[in-house]
């Protein structure tokens, strides 16, 4: 595995990383992420080029110009590409349910390694109260009989139950770069859709 030593600071010194950022980066972190946006950041010629050509959206396009352009495109199935201790804090949000579920005990021990000692892992995952919510009013929805009632409670049922069986990833986690690419260019001509959307079909 390649070894990335270019590790951005805090001006306190700190060095913080955010796997499986997405499009929202921030500079001061270092930023990691597998995604076509991850990748075409890095590249402002050629994104503007392919927004100036109409393969790129607007929407896009401007998406792209936010994210950090030193933003880490790397896959997490391959472990984390960095040293040993070499971390204060590690972030993630929304994206260990994304991955297969050995590949989360896997990254979770990566992130043990490249941590600090003292250091802190901070992890957003989806929130159960919520889903429990939501389940609860589908079902009231559907003893009352209200319309939509059986929709809503099948929807309700896949998301409470869906994150706590699945075994594999969801989302472009498995797919081949290959596909991926594809996929993302034949969206960025049909699409204005929110980017996380469109990312993870
Ligand atoms: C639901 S998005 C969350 C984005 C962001 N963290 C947020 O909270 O809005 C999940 C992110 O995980 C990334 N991801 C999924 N599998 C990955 C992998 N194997 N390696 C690196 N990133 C991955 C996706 O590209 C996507 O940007």
């Amino acid at each position: 595995m390649g070894v990335y030593k270019k590790i951005k600071k805090t001006h306190e010194g700190h060095a913080l990383l955010n796997i499986g950022s997405g499009p929202r980066t921030h500079c001061e972190w270092n930023n990691l992420d597998f995604s076509l946006y991850a990748r075409l950041a890095r590249h402002k010629r050629l994104t503007r080029f392919l927004n100036a050509v109409g393969l790129l959206s607007d929407f896009r396009y401007d998406n792209l110009r936010k994210i950090d352009p030193e933003i880490i495109h790397w896959d997490v199935y391959k472990g984390l590409p960095f040293h040993d201790n070499v971390f204060d804090f590690v972030y993630h949000s929304h994206f260990i349910t994304h991955i297969d579920r050995d590949a989360a005990f896997f990254v979770t021990k990566e992130c043990h390694r490249i941590l600090k000692s003292g250091g802190i892992v901070r992890l957003v995952v989806p929130d159960l109260e919520q889903i429990v919510n939501l389940y609860n009013e589908a079902m009231a929805d559907l003893d009352a009989a209200r319309p939509g009632g059986n929709e809503k409670h099948a929807e309700a049922v896949d998301e409470l139950f869906e994150l706590m069986v699945r075994r594999s990833a969801w989302g472009t986690s498995r797919q081949s770069f290959l596909v991926n690419e594809h996929l993302n260019m034949l969206l960025t001509r049909i699409s204005h859709m929110e980017s996380c959307k469109i990312l993870e079909i």
